[in-house]
């Protein structure tokens, strides 16, 4: 039964329970040299980094990216749960080069990425738009424990008490790690704002070099509009007794500053009086 069990704790960080329980045998996971990790915190811009990244390499090619749901052609690495197999069993099916998903904290992540300098692409979005899609996201993943109501929600959320813990330090030392290991840092907000300029960001990064017009073809078929339509990519082959779209849609709006239909005036004082203590002296900033 996947129904709403408690989080459990791991080095101090809330973790759905089977994904806690997956991270024993995440021990024996060897990076390869080839490997791209796309690491987030959870509702950042996860699927939409993962399908222009596996566009990229399919060459644009969009029927190769029909071949398997995202959560197959991007393995999810801590993934366990009743019925499926793990993220590392997935792992080890995936031909190289390999495109492996994590919202992992660095506290938790297996030591052979870094290690191996694992190259990373990082997407951060502001932190009152990753709270709003994360309750949807809790409410319709019945993963998650209840999230109760939505300032019960925005108070967890503050006190890093979801899953995979403090969104702030999560933002915070991901940027850090930029400094010793190869991270392309990417905003879903300049993703939103100019979303050929970032997948040229990618593809640099990555070191592929297409023709304007693929790109062009990658910036469409990534847009919210047809990666909302795409079952590849919607999560809708997922059973709804685990991913219930009735209650929201995975693709739910895609927008940037949706926030400020659900904050009230008050929550959004008090968020933000606690964002500048908690991201006091960091120098990264947030569009809206
Ligand atoms: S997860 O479960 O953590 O992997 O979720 P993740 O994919 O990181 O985040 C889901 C939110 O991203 C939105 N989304 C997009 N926005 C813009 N363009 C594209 N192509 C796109 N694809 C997914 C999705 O709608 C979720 O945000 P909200 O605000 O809930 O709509």
């Amino acid at each position: 039964d996947t129904c709403r069990p408690p989080l459990k704790y791991v080095k101090g960080v809330p973790l759905i329970k089977y994904f806690a329980e997956a991270l024993g045998p995440l021990q024996s996971f060897q990076a390869l040299p080839d490997d791209l990790l796309i690491s987030t915190y959870p509702k950042s811009g996860t699927t939409w980094v993962s399908q222009i990244l596996d566009m990229i390499y399919q060459g644009g090619n969009l029927d190769k990216c029909h071949r398997a749901p995202i959560y197959i052609r991007v393995p999810f690495l801590e993934f366990k749960a009743p019925g499926f197999p793990t993220g590392l069993e997935t792992l080890k099916e995936s031909p190289a080069p390999r495109l492996i998903k994590t919202h992992l904290p660095l506290s938790l992540l297996p030591q052979t990425l870094l290690d191996q300098k694992t190259k990373v692409v990082y997407v951060a979005r502001n932190a009152k738009d990753v709270a709003v899609s994360y309750y949807h996201f809790y409410c319709m993943a019945k993963v998650h424990p209840d999230p109760g109501t939505w300032d019960s929600f925005v108070e967890k959320f503050m006190a890093g008490e979801v899953s995979y813990g403090s969104w702030y330090q999560h933002v915070r030392e991901w940027w850090e790690l930029r400094h010793t290991h190869p991270v392309l840092y990417l905003f879903y907000e300049d993703m939103k704002e100019n979303p050929k300029r970032e997948i040229q960001k990618i593809l640099e990064f990555v070191g592929h070099s297409l023709p304007e017009k693929i790109v062009d073809h990658i910036v469409h078929h990534t847009s919210f509009e047809e990666m909302k339509k795409n079952p590849m990519t919607n999560y809708t082959t997922i059973s709804s007794d685990i991913m219930d779209h009735a209650v929201s849609p995975f693709m739910r709006k895609g927008k940037a500053g949706d926030w400020k239909t659900l904050f009230t005036v008050a929550q959004n004082e008090q968020f933000d009086a606690d964002y500048a203590q908690k991201m006091a002296g960091c120098d990264l900033s947030f569009c809206s």
